[in-house]
């Protein structure tokens, strides 16, 4: 199967849920199972609230940009902003790493989302942007699969 899907929102922190819950929408048709949901919603949350909180310091108007291909049961996507971007990608990518320690934030969210996803990379300039890429295969879709 192959689909492809754009969505974009403003920079307000309830708009985390709308990702999660249109992202998990797109994926269902891959049967995916319960761990599998659990761990592309987790990569989606991560992603989408760090573009919303540091990329926009949610100004509630600018946009945040997802973008995801299915290509069989690999799933391919893109979160995008164009706001602050990142300083040092390699720090910002070290388990507990954060910019803000004050609205206690644990500075996981990079490190969740490469351990829940087969291949990861950001691209980001200050002022810019940041872009972040992830791939997750899912367990192809059976007829057993179907049954669950
Ligand atoms: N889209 C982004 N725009 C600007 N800076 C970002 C963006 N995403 C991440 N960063 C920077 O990278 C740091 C690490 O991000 P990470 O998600 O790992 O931790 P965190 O968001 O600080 O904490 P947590 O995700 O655990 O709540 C952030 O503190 C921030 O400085
Ligand atoms: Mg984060």
């Amino acid at each position: 199967m192959k689909n492809e899907m754009t969505l974009s929102f403003v920079a307000i922190e309830e708009n985390e849920a709308l990702a999660r819950m249109a992202m998990t929408c797109f994926i269902t048709p891959l049967d995916p199972t319960i761990e599998e949901i659990s761990e592309f919603k987790t990569i989606v949350s991560e992603a989408v609230t760090n573009a919303i909180i540091h990329g926009y310091e949610c100004d509630g108007k600018s946009q945040v940009t997802l973008h995801a291909v299915i290509d069989d049961n690999k799933v391919s996507m893109t979160i995008s902003d164009e706001g602050a971007g990142i300083f040092d990608i390699e720090q910002a990518m070290e388990p507990m790493f954060t910019t803000r320690p004050f609205m206690e934030r644990s500075g996981m969210g990079f490190t969740i989302m490469e351990s829940f996803s087969d291949r990861l990379s950001v691209e980001s300039v200050i002022g810019r942007g940041t872009v972040v890429k992830f791939e997750k295969t899912f367990s192809p879709v059976t007829e057993t699969s179907r049954m669950r």
